[in-house]
């Protein structure tokens, strides 16, 4: 055989080093030994904990952990230069983050060295993708930092944003957090994650070179501790987590009742669904970069393979001949595919993982092959024989360990990749246009990739469903969670409302006893569980009428009919619009009726409040089939649908106040937008909307698209806010409701909005609007690529 038919046949590579110098020349002249970035100052180190070199086990620097203390400084800091940065007009603004883009290009390589050195992953990936993407990012944002006022009228950002990021991708999470925070006119505190802090750290000396303002950006190092104590600080107005799920429950917990902006980025399993008539070779490629990027240590990473039956042997075949041809190694070698896994305890957690999983049964192939003999390495593995009750498949791994499964329908497909707590990603490989496209949709995650996986890009938003988490990066979306509307500040507090001076009450003198208002589950009206009754009491003191004092099993009946009613949310905009049209004229017909039903629960003329409850029935009529999405066009040959889609089923607790409009203000945009929704009417006058029924069954409203639960608002929204079937949840009332609905969302991270006993008034025509409109929906990213 002639030398090159011998490079072809064994395919193997001589040493390609990366340099490791100059990233070295720059840890020395910092003397290994490294403070906070803190009002444009490096304090000097304190208390410092190790960060190493996980291929080798070197320690590159010492890093201060973070006090309290410490954490006050950067946030007083952050606090003190706010005024003068959200000052400057948006194109000032722009010209920082354009010098910062700028800076990161120039420097790129000593960024990816010293990325790779601390994190262990394949200098082929910081250098062709962490880097580039991070600079995209600061790019794509001094754009919107330009054109912020145009884009976003009348919004103000946040103030002080503490942002806390992972270890998976250093410098592009800073990247995502950082980038759009600053456009927006905020300043931040940042907390890299413990065992990749370098490059944050050098990203603090870029803002010192681009004479970034003082305080603008502070950078605290630390662990765990560190990011609690940010979160909790009293000067944070924002907090922006990537990371684990488990701690992403904490921080929904801590802030809960705050007043803190959230947004969370968490886990995943995402599902990898290979038809049989994809193009399979393309399939096996993008399956190495779906879950052996980053040695899969990726939130999004496909690590649930799904293939269809017929051709899983040829599939699984292929896949095995690939991953003999991986070279896991020193992730300085140019042509490493595998490098390693951020720290020993990872390793260990990825064992332990495997170890259960195996104990359950399932069968792991991983090629032959030694691994390096010193450094935190794991071969690439397949696991199959297993069900989806595995810890293999239930569980994030975060390791370079693909799981399969193998289905036989589309539907099958569908509800075997919905089944997960999480709803980060998804990818889907197809040669059918038809198929692909409706399949995407159908998936429950906030990316949906077609034939291709992992691609980001700053102008696509990407964030969670479930819980993955909420809020969105990058895109429009993610351009929105740093800001708010201005007149959110001028809010004030709800005057607590006189309880009315009940007569005296004698059960079986209610008058109307036999127009006791049921409960409307279903399409139904349904007798309440408890069986007991609670009295309506007029402005004066006098029974007005009785309804049903709903409790937790009518709230389960109600999240049951709804979640079975969630096919509205597939049904035409169109078709939506025409039933609130509808809706707004069966009111407007009985104006006298709902108008007399007011003023007897509240002394108030009623009709003024039934006119504007019919208007804006037909302002979201009108948005049924506007608010819709967009395409982005990414740096490649693909596009990106953003399309908006509704939570699933939504809560509503509507407020004490107005309860016909109240309640009708945030009913309508809910199901303009295709929710289904169980709605608790207020507690003092609930019939206005016990009579609504009757506007229900007359409009076509499909049964269990709108559930009604009368009672106690603030149990029933603890009920609604713990129960797993709500996807979302609206609560108008007091804070300490607000705060306990916040806290008690924490077990399925439901997206959720309170009014935190703040006086907002649903009349007001900004009500009309996107305000509900946003937090009705969430946006999925469905990439398509095209060309042949
Ligand atoms: P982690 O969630 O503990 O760490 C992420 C960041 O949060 C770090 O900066 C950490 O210092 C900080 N942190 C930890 N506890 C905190 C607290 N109580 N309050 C505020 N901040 C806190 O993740 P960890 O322990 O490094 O990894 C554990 C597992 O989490 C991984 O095996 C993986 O499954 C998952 N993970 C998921 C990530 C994602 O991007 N979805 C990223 C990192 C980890
Ligand atoms: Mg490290």
């Amino acid at each position: 055989m002639n030398r090159i038919a011998q490079i072809f046949d064994s395919l193997e590579y001589g040493p390609a080093p990366e340099a490791s110098d100059q990233a070295n020349a720059w840890l020395d002249g910092r003397g290994r030994r490294f403070g906070h970035f803190i009002a444009g100052q490096w304090t000097g180190p304190g208390q410092t904990f190790a960060s190493t070199n996980p291929a080798t086990g070197e320690k590159l620097a010492e890093l201060t952990d973070g006090s309290a203390a410490d954490v006050d400084a950067a946030v007083k800091a952050a606090r003190a230069a706010f005024k003068g940065w959200s000052a400057l007009s948006g194109y000032e603004r722009g010209r920082y983050l354009y010098a910062v883009a700028r800076m990161i290009q120039k420097h790129s390589r000593l960024f990816a060295v010293l990325e790779t050195m601390d994190n262990g992953k394949p200098i082929r990936e910081s250098r062709d993708a962490d880097i580039p993407l991070a600079a995209r990012h600061f790019y794509h944002h001094a754009g919107w930092a330009t054109h912020l006022a145009r884009e976003f009228p009348g919004h103000v950002p946040h103030g002080v944003c503490g942002q806390i990021i992972p270890w998976n991708f250093p410098l592009l999470m800073l990247a995502w957090k950082i980038a759009p925070a600053l456009a927006a006119g905020n300043t931040v505190v940042l907390k890299p994650a413990e065992f990749t802090s370098l490059t944050a750290l050098l990203f603090a000396e870029i803002c010192e070179r681009v004479g970034l303002p003082a305080g603008v950006v502070n950078i605290v190092t630390g662990e765990g501790e560190t990011g609690a104590a940010l979160v909790g600080h009293e000067g944070v107005d924002k907090i922006a987590f990537t990371g684990s799920t488990e701690v992403g429950r904490l921080i929904r917990a801590a802030t809960a009742g705050s007043g803190k902006g959230l947004t969370l980025e968490l886990g995943g399993k995402s599902p990898y669904l290979v038809f049989e008539d994809a193009d399979l070779d393309s399939a096996v490629e993008g399956l190495v970069d779906a879950i052996w990027f980053n040695q899969g240590q990726v939130c999004c990473a496909g690590s649930r393979l799904l293939v269809q039956e017929s051709i899983e042997e040829r599939f699984l075949a292929k896949v095995r001949a690939r991953m003999a041809k991986l070279r896991v190694g020193d992730p300085l070698d140019k042509s490493i595919d595998i490098g390693a896994m951020v720290a020993p305890v990872q390793v260990e957690r990825v064992r332990d993982l495997m170890k259960k999983g195996i104990a359950e049964g399932a069968h792991v192939y991983e090629p032959d092959g030694q691994l390096p003999a010193q450094g935190c390495f794991l071969k690439p593995a397949l696991v199959t024989n297993v069900s989806p009750a595995n810890t293999l498949v239930a569980e994030e791994i975060f390791g370079p360990v693909l799981v399969s499964m193998s289905f036989r329908t589309p539907e099958e497909a569908v509800a075997l990749a919905n089944n997960t707590s999480y709803g980060l990603a998804a990818t889907l490989w197809s040669e059918n246009v038809n198929l692909a496209l409706d399949i995407a949709p159908r998936l429950k995650a906030g990316v949906i990739w077609i034939n291709g996986t992992n691609q980001f890009d700053a102008a696509v938003g990407f964030g969670g469903y479930k819980e993955s988490g909420f809020g969105r990066e990058g895109g429009r979306e993610g351009m929105a969670a740093y800001l708010k509307p201005g007149w959110e500040k001028t809010l004030k507090a709800e005057p607590v409302a006189e309880p009315a001076a009940a007569a005296p009450r004698n059960p079986l003198d209610a008058g109307h006893l036999d127009r006791t208002a049921k409960n409307y589950i279903g399409g139904k009206q349904a007798r309440p569980d408890s069986g007991y009754n609670r009295p309506v009491h007029g402005p004066s003191g006098e029974l007005v009428g009785e309804v049903g004092e709903g409790n937790r099993k009518d709230i389960r009946n109600a999240v049951e009919a709804a979640r079975a009613a969630l096919g509205w949310g597939t049904t035409t905009a169109h078709a939506r619009a025409q039933i609130l049209y509808f809706l707004a004229e069966n009111l407007d017909y009985r104006r006298d009726e709902f108008a007399a039903r007011i003023a007897a629960q509240t002394g108030a003329d009623g009709g003024e409040e039934v006119a504007r409850a019919v208007e804006r029935l037909f302002a979201f009529a009108g948005w049924a089939d506007k608010y819709d999405g967009a395409m982005h066009n990414p740096p490649m040959r693909a596009i990106a649908a953003a399309m908006v889609e509704p939570l699933g089923v939504l809560g509503i607790v509507a407020p004490e106040r107005a309860p016909l409009l109240g309640a009708v203000a945030l009913l309508a945009p809910a199901i303009a937008m295709g929710n289904s929704v169980v709605l608790v009417p207020s507690s003092r006058a609930p019939l206005s909307m016990t009579d609504f029924y009757q506007v229900l069954e007359t409009s076509d409203v499909p049964a269990g698209v709108v559930n009604i639960v009368t009672g106690d608002g603030e149990a029933l929204a603890k009920t609604l806010a713990e129960h797993d079937g709500v996807d979302g949840l609206w609560f108008m009332g007091s804070a300490e409701g607000s705060a306990m609905v916040e806290k008690a969302s924490v077990g399925n991270l439901k997206q959720t909005w309170t009014s935190r006993g703040l006086a907002y008034d649903l009349a007001d025509e900004r009500f009309a609007g996107d305000y509900f409109l946003a937090r009705a929906t969430q946006v999925k990213n469905v990439w398509i690529p095209y060309g042949a």
